[in-house]
């Protein structure tokens, strides 16, 4: 509610994802802590943000759009002041290296500007006047009401603000939940919301998920969970609303995105797309390669040179040069990585590239696990880290198949030269996914492309044109055409 609260109760301590050594032990370093609130502190946030809501009638939603981009930029203004610290602790909590934490923040600045001028269209297109059949209308877009903003480790800025920053500049009130990782970050910037917007239009929530986020749902009050992370959290999440009919769900989830490298892809673009596709930021992306099928002719070829790029990462800290493969946040993910590919070796898969899988605390080496079976764990989960399955295929109904059998439907790349063959992959992939890629990797970006997936993987889109839609509703202000109104 505007202010800048002093906490005295129980807190969480916040560790780097980087090890450090401390009195002769690798450690990872406590960076700071964050306060636990408890449902009391939640409500009482929600309550800020109702009553700045004020049923649409709070200063907020009804400040002109004119107004409320005038904020949005001072936010910004007041958020470049704290970019070298804001990428810092990017490095910090989550491992980001430099050039990536550098790219999240400068792509998050130009994401908010690039939403400002698209809110000024959409604004100009709401100020029209449309007619037909005797009657004349004005279509507004108006906002919902009170949003739940949650996003993951991976773009603890980025993923989160493509949702607040959107909900926000429609009119709407936020409660904003610190993510797990990457929660230190946003303390600067808690001065800039404070300072850019209205009391109770930017409310945030610190603490554990599963003890304040529950009662609020269970409250009916939210209007909108804007969700990015796992389907299983999300569907939970939903089902706790008393009223599923007035809630509006804006989700990014669960996704293992293919690659279908055919006999005819030029294996040198097929290899270093797949690479970036599979590991930058450690294959920590909801939009990576996370299966890369390969035709048979053409696999033991891939697999080597596949191979020889991976061994070619250099694996350090965050803000040495060059690296490419960082630490990993999530303290239990190494071990859950190891079990991945113990299940994958048992059942005939080799790890190709020496080192592979090595793992030294919360480093591990990326691993190229061949060949890979249905049968396999590497084939269904989400590994959300650096092991990257190849399957050999014969038949292109084995990746088609694969698609149709999967409860996720976000992207897919495609790799061949041959444009016949790419026309008879496009049709049936577009209506199982939200995005075929052709001789490139998957990605969101340009961010001003519509983002979102088929199944589990979303519900709504999110982009610079799409999410302003997404946070709002369209209300029409209409009356008879009459001689003095006729256009
Ligand atoms: O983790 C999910 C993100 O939406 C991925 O974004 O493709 O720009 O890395 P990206």
């Amino acid at each position: 509610n505007g202010q800048l609260v002093t906490w005295s109760g129980e807190v969480t301590d916040i560790y780097s994802s980087v090890h450090v050594l401390e009195n002769g032990q690798t450690v990872r370093k406590r960076l700071g802590s964050i306060p636990n609130i408890t449902s009391k502190e939640a409500f009482e946030a929600l309550d800020a943000a109702e009553k700045a809501y004020n049923n649409g009638l709070g200063e907020w939603p009804q400040m002109s759009v004119e107004g409320r981009i005038k904020c949005m930029q001072k936010f910004v203004f007041l958020m470049l002041e704290q970019r070298d610290l804001v990428i810092r602790l990017l490095m910090w909590e989550i491992g980001k290296t430099l050039a990536d934490a550098t790219k999240e923040f400068d792509r998050t600045v130009d994401y908010i500007n690039d939403t400002i001028d698209a809110l000024k269209d959409l604004d100009r297109e709401s100020s029209r006047f449309q007619q037909a059949e005797g009657t004349i209308a004005q279509v507004r877009r108006v906002p919902l009401g009170v949003v739940l903003s949650m996003g993951p480790f991976n773009y603890p800025l980025n993923e989160i603000f493509t949702t607040l920053i959107p909900a926000l500049l429609m009119g709407n009130t936020i409660l904003f939940k610190m993510p797990k990782h990457g929660v230190l970050l946003h303390y600067p910037l808690l001065k800039a919301f404070q300072e850019a917007f209205p009391a109770g239009a930017v409310n945030t929530l610190y603490g554990k998920g599963a003890e304040i986020i529950a009662p609020l749902m269970e409250s009916g009050r939210i209007n909108v969970l804007a969700f990015i992370g796992s389907s299983k959290v999300a569907n939970g999440l939903k089902k706790l609303h008393p009223n599923i009919n007035r809630l509006r769900a804006i989700l990014s989830l669960d996704a293992k995105n293919a690659a279908i490298v055919t006999n005819n892809a030029n294996l040198d673009v097929a290899v270093s797309e797949c690479l970036a596709g599979s590991l930058s930021f450690n294959g920590q992306r909801c939009t990576a390669l996370k299966l890369i099928f390969v035709q048979k002719e053409i696999a033991p070829a891939f697999v080597e040179k596949f191979s020889a790029a991976v061994s070619n990462l250099k694996a350090g800290l965050p803000w040495e040069k060059d690296v490419k493969i960082t630490p990993l946040p999530e303290p239990n993910k190494p071990a859950y990585l190891q079990g991945c590919l113990q299940d994958a070796q048992a059942k005939g898969a080799n790890v190709i590239n020496p080192n592979g899988g090595y793992t030294n605390e919360s480093l591990v080496i990326p691993a190229v696990v061949y060949p890979v079976k249905e049968s396999m764990r590497l084939y269904h989960e989400e590994q959300f880290g650096p092991l990257v399955p190849i399957v050999p295929f014969d038949s292109l109904e084995e990746p088609l198949k694969y698609q149709i059998e999967a409860s996720h439907g976000m992207q897919v790349s495609i790799f061949s030269e041959n444009a016949e063959e790419v026309a008879s992959l496009i049709d049936p992939f577009v209506n199982l996914v939200s995005r075929v890629n052709i001789n490139c990797q998957a990605q969101r970006g340009p961010d001003v492309f519509p983002f979102t997936g088929r199944k589990d993987s979303a519900e709504g889109t999110l982009s610079v044109f799409d999410a302003l839609r997404s946070f709002s509703i369209r209300a029409l202000v209409a009356t008879k055409v009459t001689e003095s109104n006729k256009q």
